[in-house]
């Protein structure tokens, strides 16, 4: 199940940020939604978004590696696109690093279109502007 995220899970979720960068969740971003994947009384995924007016941003989304390529990701882009549905939003966009393939492949299944580059964002490696217009708005 997807639920909300609370200050007892963040000791994972720091751990799973970690493969990405060296940011600390704090659960208290303005605008920011934090959510997990938890079954089998584990947290196997998780994800966060801010939404800004009818703008949102994916910041972060990560499974766990041992439940990778079972559909958790995708059963948490099916949430954040609803939800972003729910708060009328216009777009979402996301920045990848172009050397991301998994990523880039999961965002494409989910309409996310490429729409600009950032030259050097990720060090040696460019980052990918992608976005995905809710036409259904
Ligand atoms: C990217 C990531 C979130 C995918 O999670 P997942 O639960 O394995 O994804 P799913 O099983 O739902 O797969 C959905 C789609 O993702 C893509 N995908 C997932 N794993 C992939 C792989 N190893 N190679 C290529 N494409 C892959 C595919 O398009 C797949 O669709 P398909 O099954 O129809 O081929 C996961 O690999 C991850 O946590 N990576 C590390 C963190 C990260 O880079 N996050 C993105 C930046 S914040």
């Amino acid at each position: 199940m997807i639920r909300e995220a609370n200050c007892k899970d963040l000791l994972i979720i720091n751990e799973l940020v970690k493969e990405l960068d060296n940011h600390q969740i704090n659960l208290k971003d303005p605008f920011t939604y934090y959510y997990i994947y938890y079954e089998d009384k584990e947290i196997k995924g998780f994800i966060s978004y801010a939404i800004i007016y009818d703008r949102c941003e994916l910041n972060y989304i990560l499974i766990k590696p041992e439940y990778r390529k079972q559909g958790i990701a995708s059963k948490l882009m099916e949430y954040i696109i609803n939800d972003c549905l729910n708060h009328n939003c216009y777009n979402i966009t996301l920045e990848v690093n172009e050397n991301n393939k998994e990523a880039i492949s999961l965002y494409s299944k989910y309409g996310f279109k490429k729409v600009a580059v950032r030259k050097n964002y990720y060090g040696k490696n460019n980052g990918i502007l992608m976005e995905r217009v809710l036409e259904d708005k």
